[in-house]
């Protein structure tokens, strides 16, 4: 299987509530390990430009309002299929969806406050990575 690299956000809902450690802790259970992470807070605008894709969707602004609402932590996660076996831990987008013991199904409050999120594809792995962080900002 493939090394790869995917980006990882821990979304203001999870901040606030203090379960980042709890929310890391599952990701390296699953076998990825954390190569780069910070702590940020986005402007509005970095949160429209990330989202960009999402602009026309209903949701749009109230997605940025609540991702440049408070405190999140960025991180590049690295190991054998990361980018699918992110998505596995993280659950489905809408918490009621998710399956058991994953991250959004034990910690999501809702559909938008739905505690992380992770790049969906290999290509937007790349872009995502690249937004937040620099090459010598990622330490393996
Ligand atoms: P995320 O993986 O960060 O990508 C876009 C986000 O939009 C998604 O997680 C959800 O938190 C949020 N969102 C809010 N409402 C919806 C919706 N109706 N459908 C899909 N995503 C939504």
């Amino acid at each position: 299987m493939p090394v790869e690299r995917t980006l990882s956000i821990i979304k203001p809902d999870a901040t606030e509530r203090n379960i980042t450690g709890k929310i890391i802790d599952r990701f390296e259970e699953a076998g990825l390990r954390i190569v780069a992470q910070k702590k940020i807070k986005l402007s509005v605008q970095r949160a429209e430009k990330f989202y960009e894709v999402h602009r026309e969707r209903p949701f749009f602004s109230d997605l940025v309002k609540f991702m440049s609402s408070g405190a999140i932590i960025v991180q590049v996660l690295e190991g054998e299929n990361a980018i699918l076996k992110n998505r596995e831990v993280m659950g489905a987008t809408n918490p009621e969806e998710a399956a058991e013991g994953t991250i959004r199904k034990d910690f999501a409050v809702s559909i938008e406050a739905n505690s992380v999120h992770g790049s969906d594809g290999p290509e937007t792995a790349v872009e995502e990575i690249n937004f937040f962080f620099k090459e010598e900002e990622i330490v393996t």
